[in-house]
Order: structure tokens, then C-alpha cells, then sequence
């Protein structure tokens, strides 16, 4: 079999997993569970899912397989810039497809930080209308939080170590992995 490809300034995932938090199994009863809770939460309701990309994606699918409701799904993705040295601006990139006015909707993310893009995307969201806005994130690293945001349904809470695996890149490697893991930098 073909090796994979590997980006030339990355090394190959066994060289850079320092220590597996969260293997596959785990991920895998935790959405459960969550989305035992979630199909209960919004139960006789539509929901539609938004995952945050980049990262958001593979949650997001894991997730709404597991949900007994009916879904929609659509996309949106958030970049932060500095316009000066003094704050952080948020802006999205790629918009939704889909028309949320009325609609419950549920925002999937790999893991929340600043909680500074969510804060945006929240802010932005609520005006187009929706009935309600949920989060749902994998990961809460609160200790980095800068914005207060109430997070409806969390995986795990996670430290500040660096994290690549299940969504979380470095430098764009490493979203593949089945597992959350911190890295040798
Ligand atoms: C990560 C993550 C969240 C955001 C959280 O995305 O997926 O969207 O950062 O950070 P915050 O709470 O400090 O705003 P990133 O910008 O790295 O892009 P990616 O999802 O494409 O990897």
C-alpha cells in the first residue's frame, strides 16, 4: 500500500504524538452521550447543525449520526485577524447556505478558546433571527477564555497544551487523526 503524503515541514503523527488524551473509544461513548442529550433537548424539533470549519467538521459528523432527530447541516467558517496591535477582529469567511430565521440551530466546534470567534459568530448569527442558538464544542479549554460564553454541551475540558488530532491541526497536519493528542512542538 501507497505510504501517505506527508506536508514537507511536518513529521509523520508518530513522531509528533507526545501523549494520546482522548483515544477513539472515548470519543466515541463522550458524542454519545452528547448526543443522548441533545436529541432529548430538542426533541419534536428540527435542528440545524453548523460546523465551524475548519475544524469543527469531523465532530460535527460524528455527532449528527448519533442524533435521533431530524438534522440539516450546513457550514461556516471564521478567520481572526490583527488590524492593530491592540485587538482581535473576527471575520467570516465562508457564509452559510442556508436561511436560519426561525430555526433552532446548534453551532458545532472542535474546541473553544478566546471564545472570541464564537463571540462573533454568535453576535452575527443572532441577527439574521434564529429561534435559538446552541454550542456544542469537543473541547473547552476555559483557562484561555478572554470572552464569557456559555457553552450548552462540552465534551471534555482540556488544559493549555498544545492539541492536534480529531479536527485540531498543526499547521494544517494532523485534523486526521482518530484521536485527540498533545504534540512535541
Ligand atoms: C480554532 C477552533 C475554533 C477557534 C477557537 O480554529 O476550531 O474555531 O480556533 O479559538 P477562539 O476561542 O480563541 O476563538 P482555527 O482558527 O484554528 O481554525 P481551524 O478550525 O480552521 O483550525
Amino acid at each position: 500500500m501507497d505510504q501517505p503524503v506527508i506536508a514537507s515541514d511536518c513529521k509523520g503523527a508518530s513522531e509528533v504524538v507526545e501523549e494520546v488524551l482522548f483515544d477513539e473509544a472515548t470519543i466515541f461513548k463522550r458524542i454519545g452521550e452528547l448526543a443522548n442529550q441533545i436529541s432529548s433537548d430538542y426533541e419534536g424539533r428540527d435542528l440545524i447543525v453548523i460546523a465551524v470549519l475548519k475544524g469543527g467538521f469531523i465532530f460535527a459528523s460524528d455527532l449528527i449520526r448519533r442524533l435521533s432527530l431530524p438534522v440539516s447541516i450546513d457550514f461556516i467558517a471564521v478567520s481572526r485577524y490583527v488590524p492593530n496591535s491592540e485587538t482581535v477582529q473576527v471575520k467570516i469567511v465562508k457564509d452559510l447556505d442556508m436561511d436560519i430565521k426561525g430555526k433552532e440551530v446548534l453551532l458545532i466546534e472542535d474546541i473553544v478558546d478566546t471564545g472570541l470567534s464564537l463571540n462573533y459568530l454568535i453576535t452575527t448569527l443572532r441577527d439574521r433571527e434564529p429561534a435559538s442558538i446552541a454550542i456544542c464544542s469537543l473541547l473547552d479549554r476555559s483557562d484561555l477564555r478572554l470572552v464569557n460564553i456559555p457553552l450548552n454541551y462540552v465534551g471534555f475540558t482540556v488544559t493549555d497544551e498544545f492539541l492536534i488530532g480529531y479536527g485540531l491541526d498543526y499547521r494544517e497536519n494532523y485534523r486526521n487523526l482518530p484521536f485527540v493528542a498533545t504534540m512535541n512542538l
